[in-house]
């Protein structure tokens, strides 16, 4: 049985895919940073998944905690076959005033806590030919209204991945990135705007257990045409980027 970790498994994305990985018969160990929503969300999966399911409380921005729970689960349950690092804070700024505290939180959570998980990892999946899959975001391809602090943090995970995609093959470590659409979670019912081709969470786990578990690829997204989208929009020139942002209307 293969085992995979899910970093922010207590809810949303990382639930679903929790579920979606325990129907096809892994073994499961979600953490997050709070402990009774962490419970709250085992027990819920603990339904028929008795002896597959394991919740080990972990705040990622704490290096300490990120190595212990790693250690533990390497050593007192089994290898880590896979790890989804999922786990974010997410804030939209509607007011669009630049508030630094928010760009902190972000930055400590998204980036430092995805560091943290990553430099504990490849201590241990070095050499084991084992996957890395960092959950980053289409919001990362390009500066857009009122996604300063998060859509930075995206970036630089979208970054990051692709440098360690080179680098980590030489410690026989693959490494993924997965930009969904927008998925209907706690973090996404805070946006005030209609958020379009808005798809549930379990559609989000059927792309990402079958992006992950079949052939090896560096990048999953969907849905297709909304990532599409956004990646031609990557590309466009500025004048006609920011026009197409003038006649979305105010943020
Ligand atoms: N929903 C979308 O439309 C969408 C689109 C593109 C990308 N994404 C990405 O998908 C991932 C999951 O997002 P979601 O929408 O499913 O959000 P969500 O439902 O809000 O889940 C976020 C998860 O992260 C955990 N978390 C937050 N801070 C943490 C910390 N310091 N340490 C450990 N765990 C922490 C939360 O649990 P605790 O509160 O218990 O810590 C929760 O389990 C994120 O990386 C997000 O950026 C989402």
């Amino acid at each position: 049985m293969k085992t995979i970790w899910i970093t922010g498994g207590s809810s949303g994305i990382g639930y679903a895919v929790a579920k979606k990985f325990l129907d096809n018969n892994w073994q499961v160990i979600i953490s997050s940073s709070n402990q009774k929503k962490l419970e709250e969300a085992a027990s819920k999966l603990r339904i028929n998944n008795d002896n597959k399911i394991y919740s080990i409380v972990c705040d990622i921005t704490d290096h300490k905690e990120v190595s212990k729970t790693v250690s533990k689960i390497e050593n007192d349950i089994s290898p880590i076959n896979l790890a989804l690092l999922g786990a974010a804070a997410y804030s939209p700024n509607k007011t669009q005033d630049f508030e630094l505290n928010n760009y902190e939180l972000l930055i400590n959570v998204n980036l430092k806590g995805t560091l943290n998980c990553i430099d504990v990892l490849k201590d241990f999946m070095s050499g084991r030919n084992d996957h890395i899959a960092i959950i980053s975001s289409p919001v990362g391809f390009r500066g857009m209204p009122t996604a300063g602090a998060y859509g930075m943090t995206k970036a630089a995970q979208l970054n990051l991945a692709e440098s360690l995609y080179f680098d980590f093959k030489k410690l026989n470590i693959k490494v993924s990135v997965i930009n969904p659409g927008f998925i209907d979670t706690e973090s996404t019912r805070l946006n005030s705007f209609k958020m379009p081709m808005l798809k549930s969470a379990e559609y989000s786990a059927e792309k990402i257990y079958s992006g992950l578990t079949k052939k090896y690829k560096f990048e999953i997204y969907f849905p297709f045409i909304v990532v599409f989208i956004v990646k031609i929009m990557r590309i466009l020139p500025l004048k006609i980027y920011s026009f197409i942002w003038n006649k979305l209307g105010n943020f």
